[in-house]
Protein backbone atom coordinates (compact mmCIF):
# COMPACT_ATOMS: atom_id res chain seq x y z
CA UNK A 1 0.00 0.00 0.00
CA UNK A 2 1.45 3.31 -1.10
CA UNK A 3 2.11 6.07 1.29
CA UNK A 4 2.56 9.85 1.80
CA UNK A 5 5.69 10.93 3.22
CA UNK A 6 5.15 14.59 4.80
CA UNK A 7 8.08 16.38 6.27
CA UNK A 8 6.49 18.44 9.49
CA UNK A 9 9.42 20.59 11.67
CA UNK A 10 10.44 18.69 14.55
CA UNK A 11 9.57 21.89 17.27
CA UNK A 12 9.23 25.39 16.75
CA UNK A 13 6.89 28.03 15.34
CA UNK A 14 5.38 25.20 12.75
CA UNK A 15 5.53 22.05 14.33
CA UNK A 16 3.09 22.17 16.80
CA UNK A 17 0.10 23.99 14.36
CA UNK A 18 1.24 21.51 11.57
CA UNK A 19 0.26 18.70 13.90
CA UNK A 20 -3.18 20.21 14.84
CA UNK A 21 -4.08 20.77 11.23
CA UNK A 22 -3.52 16.90 10.31
CA UNK A 23 -5.66 16.37 13.06
CA UNK A 24 -8.55 19.01 12.21
CA UNK A 25 -8.66 16.89 8.64
CA UNK A 26 -8.99 13.24 10.16
CA UNK A 27 -5.38 12.33 10.52
CA UNK A 28 -4.38 11.49 13.91
CA UNK A 29 -0.83 10.07 14.87
CA UNK A 30 0.11 7.60 17.09
CA UNK A 31 2.71 9.69 18.85
CA UNK A 32 3.70 13.17 19.05
CA UNK A 33 6.67 14.68 17.53
CA UNK A 34 8.80 12.98 20.23
CA UNK A 35 9.63 10.46 18.00
CA UNK A 36 11.56 10.99 14.37
CA UNK A 37 8.74 8.98 12.16
CA UNK A 38 5.00 8.21 13.14
CA UNK A 39 2.54 6.65 10.94
CA UNK A 40 -1.20 7.80 10.50
CA UNK A 41 -4.08 5.49 11.37
CA UNK A 42 -6.73 6.71 9.54
CA UNK A 43 -4.52 8.08 5.79
CA UNK A 44 -1.65 6.31 3.72
CA UNK A 45 0.92 9.25 5.89
CA UNK A 46 3.80 8.50 7.11
CA UNK A 47 5.38 11.40 8.83
CA UNK A 48 8.69 12.49 9.32
CA UNK A 49 10.58 14.99 11.73
CA UNK A 50 13.07 17.25 10.48
CA UNK A 51 14.50 21.02 11.23
CA UNK A 52 12.27 23.51 8.92
CA UNK A 53 15.78 24.30 7.58
CA UNK A 54 16.32 20.58 5.97
CA UNK A 55 13.11 20.18 4.54
CA UNK A 56 13.07 21.90 1.31
CA UNK A 57 16.08 19.39 0.16
CA UNK A 58 14.63 16.56 1.79
CA UNK A 59 11.67 17.26 -0.46
CA UNK A 60 13.56 17.67 -3.81
CA UNK A 61 15.02 14.82 -3.06
CA UNK A 62 12.41 12.86 -2.82
CA UNK A 63 13.24 11.73 0.47
CA UNK A 64 10.17 13.07 1.28
CA UNK A 65 7.35 13.43 -0.96
CA UNK A 66 6.19 16.60 0.15
CA UNK A 67 6.77 19.18 3.73
CA UNK A 68 5.12 21.65 5.27
CA UNK A 69 7.67 24.55 5.49
CA UNK A 70 7.73 28.50 6.24
CA UNK A 71 7.62 30.00 3.07
CA UNK A 72 10.77 31.90 4.36
CA UNK A 73 12.78 28.67 4.31
CA UNK A 74 11.66 27.77 0.91
CA UNK A 75 12.71 30.92 -0.45
CA UNK A 76 16.26 31.04 1.58
CA UNK A 77 17.03 27.83 -0.02
CA UNK A 78 15.77 27.97 -3.66
CA UNK A 79 15.20 24.19 -3.55
CA UNK A 80 13.40 22.71 -6.98
CA UNK A 81 10.16 21.59 -5.36
CA UNK A 82 6.79 23.25 -6.02
CA UNK A 83 4.73 25.27 -3.99
CA UNK A 84 0.78 23.66 -3.79
CA UNK A 85 -0.60 25.48 -0.87
CA UNK A 86 -0.47 28.40 1.29
CA UNK A 87 -1.79 27.63 5.20
CA UNK A 88 -2.02 31.05 6.64
CA UNK A 89 -0.52 29.74 10.22
CA UNK A 90 3.03 30.56 11.59
CA UNK A 91 2.76 34.22 9.70
CA UNK A 92 5.92 36.35 9.96
CA UNK A 93 7.96 38.97 8.33
CA UNK A 94 11.85 39.07 6.73
CA UNK A 95 12.99 42.45 7.87
CA UNK A 96 15.89 44.36 8.47
CA UNK A 97 16.92 46.22 11.95
CA UNK A 98 19.45 48.73 13.24
CA UNK A 99 20.19 49.31 17.19
CA UNK A 100 17.09 51.69 18.47
CA UNK A 101 19.72 54.42 18.89
CA UNK A 102 20.60 54.66 15.23
CA UNK A 103 19.07 57.76 12.79
CA UNK A 104 18.13 55.26 9.91
CA UNK A 105 16.97 56.70 6.92
CA UNK A 106 17.44 54.78 4.06
CA UNK A 107 18.63 51.52 2.46
CA UNK A 108 21.58 53.58 1.26
CA UNK A 109 22.91 54.26 5.19
CA UNK A 110 23.89 49.92 5.25
CA UNK A 111 26.21 50.58 2.44
CA UNK A 112 29.15 49.13 3.07
CA UNK A 113 28.25 47.79 6.24
CA UNK A 114 27.70 44.53 7.99
CA UNK A 115 24.36 42.84 8.14
CA UNK A 116 23.88 39.50 10.23
CA UNK A 117 21.23 36.72 9.13
CA UNK A 118 20.57 33.31 8.88
CA UNK A 119 18.98 34.35 5.48
CA UNK A 120 21.70 35.16 3.20
CA UNK A 121 20.14 34.40 -0.37
CA UNK A 122 16.84 36.35 -0.10
CA UNK A 123 19.13 39.68 1.58
CA UNK A 124 21.82 39.32 -0.64
CA UNK A 125 18.71 39.28 -3.47
CA UNK A 126 17.29 42.09 -1.96
CA UNK A 127 19.95 44.11 -1.42
CA UNK A 128 21.06 43.28 -5.13
CA UNK A 129 17.63 44.40 -6.36
CA UNK A 130 18.19 47.87 -4.78
CA UNK A 131 21.84 48.68 -5.83
CA UNK A 132 23.33 48.31 -2.20
CA UNK A 133 26.69 46.52 -1.20
CA UNK A 134 26.66 45.61 1.77
CA UNK A 135 28.24 42.94 4.11
CA UNK A 136 26.23 39.63 4.57
CA UNK A 137 27.23 38.14 7.46
CA UNK A 138 25.82 34.48 7.75
CA UNK A 139 25.10 33.75 11.42
CA UNK A 140 22.88 29.82 12.25
CA UNK A 141 21.23 31.74 14.86
CA UNK A 142 20.85 34.59 18.14
CA UNK A 143 21.08 36.74 14.87
CA UNK A 144 19.71 39.69 16.81
CA UNK A 145 22.72 39.75 19.39
CA UNK A 146 25.22 40.65 16.36
CA UNK A 147 24.87 44.37 16.62
CA UNK A 148 25.40 44.53 20.72
CA UNK A 149 28.63 42.42 20.64
CA UNK A 150 29.78 44.27 17.77
CA UNK A 151 29.85 41.63 14.82
CA UNK A 152 27.57 43.66 12.57
CA UNK A 153 25.55 47.10 12.20
CA UNK A 154 22.51 45.78 11.17
CA UNK A 155 20.12 42.34 10.88
CA UNK A 156 17.67 40.51 9.02
CA UNK A 157 15.83 38.28 10.44
CA UNK A 158 12.18 36.46 11.02
CA UNK A 159 9.74 39.29 13.03
CA UNK A 160 6.95 37.68 14.42
CA UNK A 161 5.54 39.67 17.30
CA UNK A 162 8.57 42.25 16.91
CA UNK A 163 9.21 41.31 20.93
CA UNK A 164 12.71 39.82 19.91
CA UNK A 165 13.51 43.13 18.69
CA UNK A 166 12.30 45.58 21.34
CA UNK A 167 14.56 43.08 23.97
CA UNK A 168 17.59 43.34 21.78
CA UNK A 169 17.23 47.38 21.72
CA UNK A 170 16.30 47.16 17.52
CA UNK A 171 13.91 48.38 15.46
CA UNK A 172 12.50 47.82 12.07
CA UNK A 173 13.67 49.50 9.08
CA UNK A 174 12.57 47.57 6.29
CA UNK A 175 10.39 44.73 5.42
CA UNK A 176 12.17 42.66 3.02
CA UNK A 177 9.24 39.36 2.80
CA UNK A 178 6.54 37.93 4.17
CA UNK A 179 6.38 34.37 5.11
CA UNK A 180 3.75 32.06 6.25
CA UNK A 181 3.36 28.29 6.40
CA UNK A 182 3.34 26.69 2.95
CA UNK A 183 2.94 22.83 1.54
CA UNK A 184 6.18 22.09 -0.90
CA UNK A 185 6.16 19.30 -2.89
CA UNK A 186 8.41 17.12 -5.07
CA UNK A 187 8.53 17.80 -8.56
CA UNK A 188 8.41 14.19 -9.94
CA UNK A 189 5.68 12.63 -7.94
CA UNK A 190 4.18 8.99 -8.70
CA UNK A 191 0.36 8.31 -10.02
CA UNK A 192 -0.36 7.14 -6.34
CA UNK A 193 1.46 10.02 -4.32
CA UNK A 194 0.00 12.63 -6.93
CA UNK A 195 -3.61 11.05 -6.02
CA UNK A 196 -2.99 10.99 -2.08
CA UNK A 197 -1.61 14.43 -2.23
CA UNK A 198 -4.31 15.54 -3.52
CA UNK A 199 -6.82 14.31 -1.19
CA UNK A 200 -4.29 15.69 1.45
CA UNK A 201 -4.84 19.29 -0.28
CA UNK A 202 -8.97 18.42 -0.17
CA UNK A 203 -8.99 17.46 3.37
CA UNK A 204 -6.33 20.77 4.33
CA UNK A 205 -8.50 23.37 2.14
CA UNK A 206 -11.89 22.13 3.89
CA UNK A 207 -10.10 22.99 7.31
CA UNK A 208 -8.39 26.02 6.01
CA UNK A 209 -11.74 27.16 4.57
CA UNK A 210 -14.26 26.41 8.17
CA UNK A 211 -11.73 28.11 9.93
CA UNK A 212 -11.95 31.23 7.57
CA UNK A 213 -15.62 30.86 7.61
CA UNK A 214 -18.60 31.47 9.99
CA UNK A 215 -22.44 30.15 9.46
CA UNK A 216 -25.28 33.11 10.68
CA UNK A 217 -28.75 32.31 11.20
CA UNK A 218 -30.73 35.58 11.78
CA UNK A 219 -34.47 37.25 11.33
CA UNK A 220 -35.15 39.49 8.68
CA UNK A 221 -38.28 41.60 7.94
CA UNK A 222 -39.77 40.70 4.56
CA UNK A 223 -39.39 44.62 3.48
CA UNK A 224 -35.45 44.06 3.87
CA UNK A 225 -35.12 40.51 2.76
CA UNK A 226 -34.09 41.46 -0.38
CA UNK A 227 -31.20 43.94 0.81
CA UNK A 228 -30.36 41.21 3.57
CA UNK A 229 -29.64 39.03 0.86
CA UNK A 230 -27.68 41.06 -1.00
CA UNK A 231 -25.28 41.60 1.66
CA UNK A 232 -24.87 38.13 2.37
CA UNK A 233 -22.63 36.62 -0.19
CA UNK A 234 -23.21 32.92 1.09
CA UNK A 235 -21.75 29.10 -0.66
CA UNK A 236 -24.57 29.80 -3.31
CA UNK A 237 -27.33 32.11 -2.33
CA UNK A 238 -28.75 32.12 1.20
CA UNK A 239 -31.29 29.22 2.72
CA UNK A 240 -34.51 31.54 3.39
CA UNK A 241 -37.91 30.08 5.48
CA UNK A 242 -40.77 31.70 6.85
CA UNK A 243 -41.04 32.26 10.42
CA UNK A 244 -44.18 31.88 12.48
CA UNK A 245 -44.30 35.45 13.02
CA UNK A 246 -46.38 37.19 10.04
CA UNK A 247 -43.89 39.24 8.29
CA UNK A 248 -40.71 37.81 8.94
CA UNK A 249 -38.23 35.30 7.48
CA UNK A 250 -35.51 33.45 9.19
CA UNK A 251 -32.02 33.46 6.89
CA UNK A 252 -29.28 31.13 6.95
CA UNK A 253 -26.00 32.05 5.28
CA UNK A 254 -22.06 31.22 5.27
CA UNK A 255 -20.18 34.47 6.11
CA UNK A 256 -16.27 35.11 5.60
CA UNK A 257 -14.21 35.99 8.58
CA UNK A 258 -12.21 38.72 6.61
CA UNK A 259 -15.83 40.78 6.13
CA UNK A 260 -17.33 39.55 8.84
CA UNK A 261 -18.18 42.67 10.82
CA UNK A 262 -18.60 44.93 7.82
CA UNK A 263 -21.50 42.48 7.07
CA UNK A 264 -23.21 42.03 9.95
CA UNK A 265 -22.91 46.04 11.09
CA UNK A 266 -24.53 46.34 7.60
CA UNK A 267 -27.49 43.53 8.61
CA UNK A 268 -28.61 45.24 11.91
CA UNK A 269 -29.09 48.51 9.74
CA UNK A 270 -31.28 46.91 7.68
CA UNK A 271 -33.06 45.40 10.97
CA UNK A 272 -32.28 42.38 11.03
CA UNK A 273 -32.98 40.65 14.70
CA UNK A 274 -31.57 37.78 16.49
CA UNK A 275 -28.56 37.39 15.06
CA UNK A 276 -26.71 34.10 15.86
CA UNK A 277 -23.23 32.96 14.21
CA UNK A 278 -21.56 29.38 14.71
CA UNK A 279 -18.45 28.12 13.99
CA UNK A 280 -18.20 25.45 11.51
CA UNK A 281 -16.71 22.45 11.78
CA UNK A 282 -15.61 21.63 8.02
CA UNK A 283 -16.49 23.35 5.20
CA UNK A 284 -16.25 20.90 1.69
CA UNK A 285 -15.06 23.31 -0.68
C1 LIG B 1 12.80 33.70 15.12
C2 LIG B 1 13.78 34.84 14.96
C3 LIG B 1 13.65 35.62 16.22
C4 LIG B 1 12.22 35.38 16.65
C5 LIG B 1 11.34 36.54 16.31
O1 LIG B 1 13.40 32.60 15.68
O2 LIG B 1 15.10 34.35 14.76
O3 LIG B 1 14.55 35.17 17.20
O4 LIG B 1 11.76 34.22 15.94
O5 LIG B 1 10.02 36.37 16.82
P1 LIG B 1 9.29 37.55 17.64
O6 LIG B 1 9.23 38.75 16.72
O7 LIG B 1 7.90 37.02 17.92
O8 LIG B 1 10.06 37.83 18.87
P2 LIG B 1 12.65 31.17 15.70
O9 LIG B 1 12.03 30.98 17.03
O10 LIG B 1 11.77 30.99 14.53
O11 LIG B 1 13.85 30.14 15.60
P3 LIG B 1 14.84 29.88 14.36
O12 LIG B 1 15.27 31.22 13.86
O13 LIG B 1 15.95 29.12 15.00
O14 LIG B 1 14.09 29.07 13.33
ZN1 LIG C 1 15.05 27.71 11.61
Amino acid sequence: MEKLRIAIQKSGRLSEKSLELLKEAGISLNNGSRKLRSVAQTFPLEVIYLRDDDIPQYVEDGVAHIGIVGENEYAEKECAVDLVERLGYSRCRLSIAVPKSEGYRTLGDLAGKRIATSYPVILKKYLAEKGITADVHVLSGSVELAPSIGVAEAIFDIVSSGSTLISNGLKEVETVMKSEAVVIANQNLGDAEKRLLTDLLFRIRSVLAAANNKYILLNAPNDHLQQIIEVLPGMKSPTIMPLAEPGWSSVHSVLSEKTFWEVIDRLRELGAQGILVIPIEKMIV
